[in-house]
């Protein structure tokens, strides 16, 4: 696991949509994982910019979001087909059919569900997948739990999960209590994996990441045995790092 500490969103926004970029440039009809939230809006803003420069091309990219509410329709503001319209497709020249979230509204969900892996491997997996973290160790929606799931499925979301994610709507009644989210399985099934996190509501969690054990609990640890990951951390969410941090690379190795 690498670790790359910058000193602000600002700095991880454009660190980020660079290694995107150039993941693009080096492979046009690469397939991208992408993730909702707060953490990554920056990265998509960034590469607007570099889209908007012609320093990047959407044309032939395919994408695969983590997960979607369920219940929610693509044309609700919460959802996240919205979200990636909004902050990102529909600001660069990606064809919108090649651009995958799961369906929270499909009558038959496993069906669903079975269909987002199989399409994933159709396209030949995942080249680079951009992941926030849950202040809970979640990746996807794949809470803490006794079960790590391997496959797209549908989850309960976790109270906690619940209360951090009601600041996007009105009321907490209204946050959906189910999820349809990539398992982690599908996660570590990526060829890389760049795992994005700033501010002081991150550092604790991303100590564990980084150096504690791999445990159900902290999802996110399983990441620890992935052989290529990368992770982008402001200095705020950093402040739980101890080990072997070189500081003239700001990379822990
Ligand atoms: P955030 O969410 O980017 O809004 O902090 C991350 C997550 O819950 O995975």
């Amino acid at each position: 696991m690498r670790v790359i500490i910058v000193k602000d969103y600002n700095e991880l926004s454009k660190a980020a949509a660079l290694e995107i970029a150039e993941t693009i440039n080096n492979k046009m009809d690469c397939v991208l994982g992408l993730a909702t939230g707060s953490t990554p809006e920056g990265t998509y803003k960034e590469l607007i910019n570099l889209y908007n420069d012609g320093k990047v091309d959407f044309s032939s990219v395919t994408s695969f979001n983590l997960d979607e509410y369920k219940g929610l329709p693509a044309d609700h503001p919460q959802s996240y087909r919205y979200f990636m319209n909004k902050n990102l497709f529909d600001h660069i020249n990606i064809n919108k059919n090649n651009t995958f979230v799961p369906n929270g509204m499909a009558a038959d969900i496993e069906a669903e569900c079975a269909d987002y892996d199989e399409n994933v491997a159709k396209h030949g997996g995942i080249d680079i997948q951009i992941l926030g973290i849950g202040q809970n160790g979640h990746i996807g929606f794949n809470e803490p739990s006794d079960f790590l799931y391997m496959n797209t499925h549908l989850t309960n979301l976790t109270q906690n999960t619940i209360d951090v994610n009601s600041r996007f709507f009105d009321s907490k009644d209204e946050v959906p209590t189910q999820a349809v989210t990539m398992g982690l399985g599908g996660i570590m099934k990526a060829k890389r994996i760049l795992l994005l996190a700033n501010g002081s509501n991150k550092a604790q969690i991303i100590g564990k990441l980084v150096e504690g054990k791999i445990s159900t609990n902290v999802p996110a640890s399983i990441l620890q045995v992935h052989r290529d990951v990368t992770v982008i951390v402001d200095e705020s969410a950093a402040v739980y790092l101890k080990k072997n941090i070189d500081k003239r690379l700001n990379i822990v190795e």
